[in-house]
């Protein structure tokens, strides 16, 4: 008689090993992909809504001049004219549904953040170095923000 086949069993334990890994994994995986995963794709459905639901930060250049367009049509007319107002004001969405709400004062920290020297900075962005140049803290003793050239 044939001796009958017999898997050896260091291949048994791979295969037994492999069978519960995949298990574990497709129970894992049942379990804990969020629901509306794909329904539109490789992502959460409910990503789009929870994105929606968020309060904008920013409103953007265009709300900011229907109430300040002096500001704006002075800004236009010298060097910062391609900057938005939010980029140095801070974020003004609040500031914009009630103007009751205080925007942030600034001090010279959006100034430097473009203007303090860096060799990896474009050349045509006028650069200074802080301390040879200024050391107090306020850049608009000196420059009008709005239209930096001019000396207030
Ligand atoms: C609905 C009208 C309205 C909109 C929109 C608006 N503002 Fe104002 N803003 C005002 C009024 C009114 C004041 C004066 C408030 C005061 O003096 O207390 C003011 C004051 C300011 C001030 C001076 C704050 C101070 O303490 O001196 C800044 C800076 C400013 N706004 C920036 C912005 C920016 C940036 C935006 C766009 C994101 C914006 N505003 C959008 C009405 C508006
Ligand atoms: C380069 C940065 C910068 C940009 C861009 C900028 N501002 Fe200002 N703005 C300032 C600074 C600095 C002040 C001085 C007051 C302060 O310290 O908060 C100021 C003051 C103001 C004031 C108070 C009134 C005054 O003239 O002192 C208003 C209103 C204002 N900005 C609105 C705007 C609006 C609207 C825009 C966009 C059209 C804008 N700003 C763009 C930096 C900036
Ligand atoms: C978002 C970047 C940004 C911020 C913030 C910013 N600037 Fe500028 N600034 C520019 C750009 C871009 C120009 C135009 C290119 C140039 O002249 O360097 C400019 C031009 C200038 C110039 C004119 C240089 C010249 O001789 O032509 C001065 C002065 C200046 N900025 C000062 C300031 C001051 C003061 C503040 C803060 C109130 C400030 N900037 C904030 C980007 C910025
Ligand atoms: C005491 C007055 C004074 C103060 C305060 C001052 N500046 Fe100036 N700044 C000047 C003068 C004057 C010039 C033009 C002459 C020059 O190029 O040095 C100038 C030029 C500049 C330029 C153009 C440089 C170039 O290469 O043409 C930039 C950018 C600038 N300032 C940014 C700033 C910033 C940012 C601050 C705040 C940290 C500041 N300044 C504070 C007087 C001042």
């Amino acid at each position: 008689m044939r001796p009958k086949f017999k898997i050896p069993p260091q291949v048994l334990r791979i295969l037994l090993l492999a069978i519960g890994i995949v298990t574990s994994y497709s129970i894992a995986r049942y379990f804990l992909t969020p629901t509306t995963f794909r329904q539109y794709g490789w992502y959460r459905g409910e990503a789009l809504s929870e994105l929606q639901a968020r309060e904008p930060m920013f409103a953007g250049k265009k709300a900011c001049e229907e109430c300040h367009s002096d500001e704006m049509a002075k800004l236009l007319k010298h060097e910062h004219k391609s900057l938005s107002c939010e980029g140095c004001h801070g974020p003004g969405q609040a500031h914009s549904d009630n103007p009751d709400v205080k925007i942030d004062q600034l001090n010279y920290g959006p100034c430097v953040r473009c203007h303090e020297a860096n060799p990896s900075r474009p050349k045509w962005l006028k650069q200074i170095v802080i301390k040879n140049h200024y050391t107090g803290s306020k850049c608009t003793e000196c420059h009008v923000p709005h239209a930096p050239t001019e000396v207030p």
